[in-house]
């Protein structure tokens, strides 16, 4: 890709860049983060989304928390446990940002006695694996999904499952890419994702860089293209898949899913196993972020709507596994969508928290 999610930059007391997706697609902007509060602040409003970044995000943001920190290693950790619960309660619905915090919770625990500063390097190094796997994996997810497309499809994505929401390269946008590596062509119907455009302000600017022919639609506008036939397939991403394959992701992908059915267009998610828990038997289970009324009363600083009104703002909705065609991810593809399915994929090692 040609820009950087986000990066850690310098050495054990360094900071994480991110781009502000706040200010895109009219400023390109990075911002350092160098307390764990600041990342806090990014995940919650935004900055950093999609829930492969909040992960990565979150992995980086525990090693903020031990910057110029000297002591004993139960200190040193009692810090890593501190920020790492204060960043859980940043967002509530991406699976990967407590598959991050774990795994970093983990690894702190199994390097054992080291001098503080070689303890602290390598917490960082297990950041930095997190980033580098978040690539291979969406690499892998764009070999597997590829597959599905053949040359001349036209897909219809909703939100932004891209490189801005990941740490290089997409999950839902990687079929799209590895399919155009491939030589075919691809081209795309991006939902502009109310209330805050994702799809608009991220996916359109990810795609048209990269040179992918993009149409940009309301996301009422779904149903007729879907009618009269303009996409051959749909393709989301996902915050958190259930072991059954219920799949939650941005409002207003469960309402694609339906229209997709009706009118026998594919609808299939891509996500890396990360995405996945294991420990929730269906979606029914997964906890869904409630947002400010604002982001639905206002446009940008302007009141749109009445006072007085009530307000519902779910950030997402759950897909019932009976909907999707198929998941794809770094292990291969789950078709059809099931329990045994899911759970072979995952392998028992892998499949988000624990
Ligand atoms: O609220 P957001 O922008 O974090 O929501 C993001 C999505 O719903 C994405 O589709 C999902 O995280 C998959 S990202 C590869």
């Amino acid at each position: 890709m040609d820009f950087q999610t986000l990066r850690w930059k310098g050495g054990v007391d360094g900071c994480l860049c991110l781009i502000d997706q706040t200010r895109l697609p009219v400023e390109f902007v990075e911002i350092e983060c160098h307390e764990v509060d600041q990342v806090w602040h990014a995940i919650r409003t935004l900055q950093v989304r999609g829930a492969p970044a909040i992960g990565i995000a979150a992995a980086y943001g525990v090693c903020l928390s031990l910057r110029g920190a000297s002591g004993r290693v139960e200190q040193l950790i009692a810090r890593l446990d501190a920020a790492a619960e204060r960043l859980a309660g940043s967002r509530p619905t991406a699976v990967n940002l407590f598959w991050a915090l774990q795994r970093m919770q983990k690894a702190a625990r199994r390097l054992g006695d080291l001098p503080a500063s070689q303890w602290r390097e390598a917490v960082l190094a297990e950041a930095h694996a997190i980033c580098e796997e978040d690539g291979r994996m969406c690499r892998a997810i764009g070999r597997h999904g590829a597959k599905l497309l053949a040359d001349g499809t036209a897909v219809l994505t909703h939100c932004n499952a891209g490189g801005l929401a990941t740490g290089d390269y997409g999950t839902a946008l990687a079929l799209i890419y590895a399919a155009v590596e491939q030589g075919k062509k691809i081209s795309v119907f991006a939902d502009e994702t109310r209330p805050l455009l994702q799809g608009a302000r991220l996916t359109a600017w990810e795609l048209h860089r990269r040179g992918v022919p993009v149409t940009l639609i309301c996301d009422s506008m779904a149903a007729v293209v879907m009618r009269q036939r303009r996409v051959s397939a749909v393709i989301v991403g996902a915050d958190r898949i259930a072991a059954n394959g219920d799949t939650a992701n941005k409002i207003g992908t469960y309402g694609l899913a339906v229209l997709a059915r009706a009118h026998q267009v594919p609808f299939y998610v891509a996500a890396p196993t990360s995405t996945f828990d294991l420990t929730i038997a269906s979606g029914e289970m997964i906890p869904i972020e409630q947002r400010d009324e604002q982001e639905v009363t206002q446009w940008g600083a302007r009141r749109i709507a009445p006072e007085g009104i009530g307000v519902f703002n779910p950030a997402f909705d759950v897909t019932p596994a009976e909907l999707i065609s198929a998941i794809v991810t770094e292990n291969g593809v789950i078709q059809p969508v099931g329990e045994a399915a899911v759970r072979a994929v995952c392998g028992p090692q892998n499949g988000g928290v624990s």
